[in-house]
Parts: C-alpha cells; sequence; structure tokens
C-alpha cells in the first residue's frame, strides 16, 4: 500500500481529499491513485491544514459535512484567503443541494454530490488539474516576462555604457554622444516631437556611433588625413551599430538613427545609400546633431570650425545632403544654447 512518505517522496503535487468517513477516503483516494493522481488524505481540519502547510498540493477535494461540528465550507474558506490560487471541490450528501450551492458561492470551484459516479469524481479533478497546470504556466510566463523586460532596461543601461566606452576610446570625441544626444534633443522639442519620441532621439543619438567599438583606435585617432582603406574601416559602423542592437526588442526604435545617420538627400551617403525620402525623421535629427557636433569640435586634423563659418557650412548641406527646413529648424533651435557653441579639447 501507498503511504503518505511515499508520495512525499514522490515531490508531486497531490489531491487532498478531505473526509471523515474512511470508506469513502479509501474509495477516492484508491481510484485516483489508479487515475495516476498523487493522493493526501485528512479526517479533518487540523489534518488537512498540515497537509495543506506541508507540501504542494493540487486541488482539495472536501466533504462539506465532517465529523465533531466541523464543516468543509471553514476549509473552503481558509484556502480562498491562504492559497488562493488552490481550487476547492466540495462532497455533499446527496439531497444536500443548498450546501453545495452556498458552497460554490463561496468559492469552491465545483461540486460532488454523494454517492457519485467515479467517472465524474475524475472529470472534475482532471478538470481542476488542468486549471491549476494553465494557470501555473500563466504564472511562469509572467515570470519570465518580467526577467525579460529587466533584461531590457539592463540591456540599455550597458549599450549607454558601453557608448561612454567609444567616447572614451578617442580623446577627440570624449563627449561627442553626449553632445549629439542633448543637440538631437534640442532639434527634437523644436521640431514639436512629443515627449516619447524627444526622449527617443536623444538616446538615439547617444547610441549612434555605437558600432565605432568595432573601429582601431589608431583611425579613430589618427592625427592625418586617413587612407581610402581606413575611410572604408570608418563607414562600417552605422551597421556595426546595427548589428548589435538588432536582436534586441526594445532597441528596434532606435536602428533607423544607428543605421542611416550617415545617408544623404542625394543617395550618396553609407552604408546603404539610401534616397533621401526613405530616411526617416529621427536618423536626419540625429545626422544633423551629428554633422554639428563633429565640425564644432577639435577633431585630429583640424580646429573647432568659429560659429558663423559652421553656420555656413552646415547651411550649405543644407538641401543637398539634409533637408533644408531641417536644416533651418536647427539653426535656429541652437541659437543661445550652450551646448552647441565650438568645443574641444585645447
Ligand atoms: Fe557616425
Ligand atoms: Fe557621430
Amino acid at each position: 500500500m501507498r503511504t503518505a512518505s511515499h508520495w512525499l517522496s514522490l515531490e508531486r503535487s497531490a489531491v487532498l481529499v478531505v473526509d471523515d468517513e474512511p470508506g469513502i477516503r479509501r474509495m477516492v483516494s484508491a481510484f485516483l491513485t489508479r487515475e495516476g493522481h498523487a493522493v493526501v488524505t485528512a479526517a479533518n481540519l487540523p489534518e488537512a491544514r498540515n497537509h495543506l502547510a506541508g507540501r504542494d498540493i493540487l486541488v482539495v477535494l472536501a466533504d462539506i459535512t465532517l465529523a465533531a461540528g466541523e464543516s468543509g465550507l471553514d476549509l473552503l474558506a481558509e484556502v480562498r484567503r491562504e492559497h488562493p490560487d488552490l481550487d476547492v471541490m466540495m462532497m455533499t450528501a446527496n439531497g444536500d443541494l443548498g450546501s453545495a450551492v452556498e458552497s460554490v458561492k463561496q468559492g469552491a470551484y465545483d461540486y460532488l454530490c454523494k454517492p457519485f459516479p467515479l467517472e465524474m469524481l475524475k472529470a472534475a479533478v482532471d478538470r481542476a488539474v488542468e486549471r491549476r497546470r494553465l494557470r501555473a504556466k500563466a504564472q511562469m510566463l509572467e515570470r519570465l516576462e518580467g526577467r525579460f523586460a529587466a533584461d531590457q532596461e539592463n540591456m540599455e543601461e550597458f549599450l549607454v555604457s558601453m557608448a561612454t566606452v567609444i567616447d572614451a576610446k578617442s580623446r577627440y570625441t570624449a563627449v561627442h554622444s553626449q553632445r549629439v544626444s542633448e543637440l538631437a534633443r534640442l532639434l527634437g522639442r523644436a521640431l514639436h516631437l512629443d515627449e516619447d519620441r524627444v526622449q527617443l532621439v536623444a538616446l538615439g543619438g547617444r547610441l549612434h556611433d555605437i558600432g565605432k567599438i568595432g573601429t582601431p583606435d589608431a583611425i579613430l585617432d589618427k592625427p592625418g588625413a586617413l587612407t581610402r582603406a581606413e575611410y572604408l574601416e570608418i563607414q562600417r559602423h552605422p551597421a556595426i551599430g546595427d548589428d548589435l542592437v538588432a536582436p534586441i526588442r526594445t532597441m528596434q526604435a532606435l536602428r533607423p538613427m544607428i543605421r542611416w545617420h550617415h545617408e544623404t538627400l542625394d543617395g550618396t551617403g553609407y552604408p546603404d545609400g539610401l534616397p533621401g525620402d526613405r530616411v526617416p525623421l529621427e536618423a536626419w535629427i540625429v545626422k544633423v546633431a551629428d554633422f554639428w557636433e563633429a565640425i564644432t569640435s577639435r577633431r585630429p586634423y583640424r580646429d573647432p570650425m568659429p560659429l558663423p563659418i559652421a553656420v555656413k557650412v552646415l547651411r550649405e548641406e543644407g538641401g543637398k545632403r539634409i533637408p533644408r527646413d531641417i536644416v533651418e529648424t536647427f539653426l535656429e533651435a541652437i541659437q543661445d544654447a550652450p551646448v552647441a557653441l565650438p568645443t574641444g579639447p585645447a
């Protein structure tokens, strides 16, 4: 005969059968065991509580009328309160439909009127077990989803740190992505984007050059003009950056800015040579901010441009390589903005 300790060793969730009549406990227990369920039995409420506290119970099958004035309805109330995920099925003496209905009102999952055909018991227990399994599965998915969301957030923080590392790779680009981010935010506001989109372009500005993690420092820091091969190497950074963030779900909205911030209106940009009308607004915003940051900061091969010359140079891009209205909005937006002033180490 199978004992409770035998079931405990199986580490399976059990059906808890609570009935004061030993014959019923034996019969129900034997039948459910044959059906492949782990079963524990209790003759009264204290025994039932012990089982509930001591092991994982799949479903409770409880007689409404117990000995010594105890009621299965009290057990039902306790389970609802302390184990809200657990289904309770009530058993009642034939003809006591009133209390059966009452038990359902109080949260019982179902009831069986004695004597019940064993097939009915099997169907009811199977249903309850299935519900429990589905619920456990849903909870597991929810937990996984939560963990996934947390991972995504961590990933965003990780990428921002990576952008800082890339800035630090070269003393000439020490604050490049930070400044591009601020300028992109400024332009986003001037274009009356909603606040979510403004934050998006600011983050896009911060991460736009993330692909430079793959560019050798010697090229980033080279004091003289770049060779053709070095220039081609630099041109790989938007696609490298895009490949880096492509698998991350929450980064999808940033991809156009990372991949296309070197595309141009006339289709001669890189990496895709997109025609200007296919470059999204977010990418133009980062491009203008990036362009301005580059010409107004010190680079290995030149001093920062004085303000009036930088304005002239950017304006010349308008209508040629960058949409003119975006250039003009940018120039208007940066008036009196300290972040736009020429900068860089002397
Ligand atoms: Fe870039
Ligand atoms: Fe850049």
